[in-house]
C-alpha cells in the first residue's frame, strides 16, 4: 500500500497560499500543521485551510510530521533547513537553496549524515508546459540544442507585494529570485552547466515601494538588479541569460532552445502552464503544440510531494538536493564572475531529474512508481 505522508510547513506569508490550494490535490501527503514567527499569520491559514496552528518547536517535535516545507524568506533558508534536519524530518524548501555554496554544502552534508532527503524550489518544471517541452527535446524534436537564450525582464516586486525588502537583500536581487526558475527549467531541458561569463549593474540604490499594503515607503538596493550572463552548458549548449528588476517593458521570449533540427520556444518557467511553440525547417512558421502532460494551474507544491513520493523507494525525488546545489553553485558562479570579470568553471553536477510520464493527469503523481 503506497504511504501518505504527514507534512509540515514554515512559514504563512505571501508564497503560503499557493501551497495550502495545491497540496490537497496529492492524495499521498496530508498537510497536518503550520507554524509562523508571527503566530497570528499561522492562525489564519490554519483556520481558512483546516490545518493544525503550531509553534515552529511544536511542529518539529511533531513525531506524526515526516516532512517539513520551508517557505520563510531566503536569509533564513539555511538556519532552518538545518533546524528541521536536525529534528529528524525531510527537508523541502523555497528557493534559493542558500546565499552561498558553503551554506547549500552543510544542508546536503547534515541531510546525508542524517539518511534524510532535501530539496527545494523551483518545481515549476515538473508543470505541464516544461514537462511537454522535455519530451520535445528528448524525442529528438530540435536534435542537438546548440544555443538558446533565457530573459526575465521586469522592475521588481515592490509594486504588489506587502514586504518587498528582502527582494534587494543578499538571497534575493534578480538572480537569486528569478534566476532559480530559468536555471532549473534549463537544467532540465539540457542538463548541467559547465562554465558562465557573466556583468552586473544596479539602476537603482533605494526602490520606492508602492504596493497598497506595504508599511515601508523604500528599501535600499544591497544586491545587482541587473545581470547578463553567458552560460556553456556540459552538451555544449550555449545559452544567452540575462535577469533584471530593472526594466519597464520587453518583447523577448521568456526561453528560446534552437538546435541542429529546428527551434523550441518554451514558456514562462516561472508558470506551469503555458504556450509551447515548434519550428521544423519544413514549417512555414511556429507551430503551437498541445501540451501532452498535465499540472499546469499553479502547482507550487508538486515538488515537495514529487520527494515525499520517492520517500518510498522508485524514481528518486526530480527536486532533489543536488540539483538545487548545482542551480545555487551557478548562481554564485554568475555573481563571482560579474564581479571579477572572469570565467567560472561549476564544480558541482547533477543528472537531469527525470521526466514525468507522459499523459500523467491531475491528482496521478502517487500513482506514479
Ligand atoms: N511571493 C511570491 O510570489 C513567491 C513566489 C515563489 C517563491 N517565493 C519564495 O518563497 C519564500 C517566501 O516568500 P514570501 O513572499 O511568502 O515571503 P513573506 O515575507 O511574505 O513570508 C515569509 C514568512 O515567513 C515567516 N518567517 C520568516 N522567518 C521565519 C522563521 N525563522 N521561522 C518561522 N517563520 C518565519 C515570516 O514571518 C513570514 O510570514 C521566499 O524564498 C521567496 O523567494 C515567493
Amino acid at each position: 500500500m503506497k504511504k501518505c505522508t504527514c507534512i509540515g510547513v514554515i512559514g504563512c506569508g505571501n508564497i503560503s497560499d499557493a501551497y495550502f490550494n495545491a497540496l490537497p490535490s496529492f492524495p499521498h501527503v496530508r498537510l497536518k500543521a503550520a507554524s509562523d514567527l508571527l503566530p497570528e499569520r499561522s492562525k489564519a491559514k490554519a483556520e481558512r485551510y483546516g490545518f493544525r496552528a503550531m509553534t515552529t518547536e511544536e511542529l518539529l517535535a511533531d513525531p506524526e510530521i515526516e516532512l517539513v516545507i520551508n517557505l520563510t524568506t531566503p536569509e533564513f533558508h539555511t538556519a532552518v533547513n538545518m533546524r528541521i534536519l536536525e529534528a529528524g524530518k525531510h527537508a523541502y524548501t523555497e528557493k534559493p537553496f542558500g546565499l552561498d555554496r558553503e551554506a547549500g554544502r552543510k544542508v546536503l552534508e547534515l541531510a546525508a549524515e542524517k539518511g534524510l532527503q532535501t530539496g527545494g524550489a523551483p518545481d515549476t518544471f515538473l508543470g505541464g508546459a516544461h514537462q511537454t517541452c522535455r519530451a520535445l527535446i528528448d524525442s529528438g524534436a530540435i536534435g542537438r540544442v546548440v544555443s538558446g537564450t533565457a530573459f526575465m525582464q521586469c522592475h521588481g516586486h515592490e509594486s504588489w507585494h506587502p514586504g518587498p525588502a528582502f527582494y534587494y537583500r543578499r538571497g534575493g536581487g534578480p538572480l537569486f529570485d528569478m534566476g532559480p526558475y530559468y536555471l532549473t527549467a534549463l537544467v532540465n531541458l539540457l542538463g548541467p552547466v559547465a562554465e558562465v561569463a557573466a556583468f552586473g549593474s544596479r539602476a537603482f540604490s533605494e526602490r520606492t515601494i508602492t504596493a497598497p499594503e506595504a508599511k515601508e515607503k523604500s528599501c535600499p538596493v544591497e544586491v545587482d538588479t541587473h545581470v547578463a550572463a553567458v552560460l556553456r552548458f556540459v552538451s555544449g549548449a550555449v545559452v544567452n541569460f540575462a535577469m533584471s528588476f530593472d526594466v519597464w517593458r520587453h518583447s523577448l521570449p521568456c526561453i528560446e532552445l534552437h538546435g541542429t533540427e529546428g527551434s523550441l520556444s518554451v514558456p514562462d518557467p516561472n508558470c506551469f502552464g503555458g504556450e509551447v511553440k515548434l519550428f521544423q525547417p519544413h514549417l512555414a512558421d511556429w507551430a503551437k503544440i498541445k501540451l501532452t502532460h498535465g499540472y499546469t494551474d499553479n502547482m507550487r507544491g508538486i515538488g515537495a510531494a514529487d520527494l515525499a513520493r520517492s520517500l518510498s523507494g522508485g524514481v528518486p525525488a526530480r527536486t532533489c538536493g543536488r540539483l538545487a546545489y548545482h542551480v545555487l553553485d551557478v548562481m554564485c558562479a554568475i555573481s563571482e564572475s560579474a564581479e571579477r570579470g572572469a570565467f567560472v568553471k561549476i564544480e558541482s553536477a547533477c543528472d537531469r531529474p527525470a521526466p514525468l510520464p507522459a499523459g500523467l493527469r491531475h491528482g496521478q503523481l502517487e500513482l506514479e512508481a
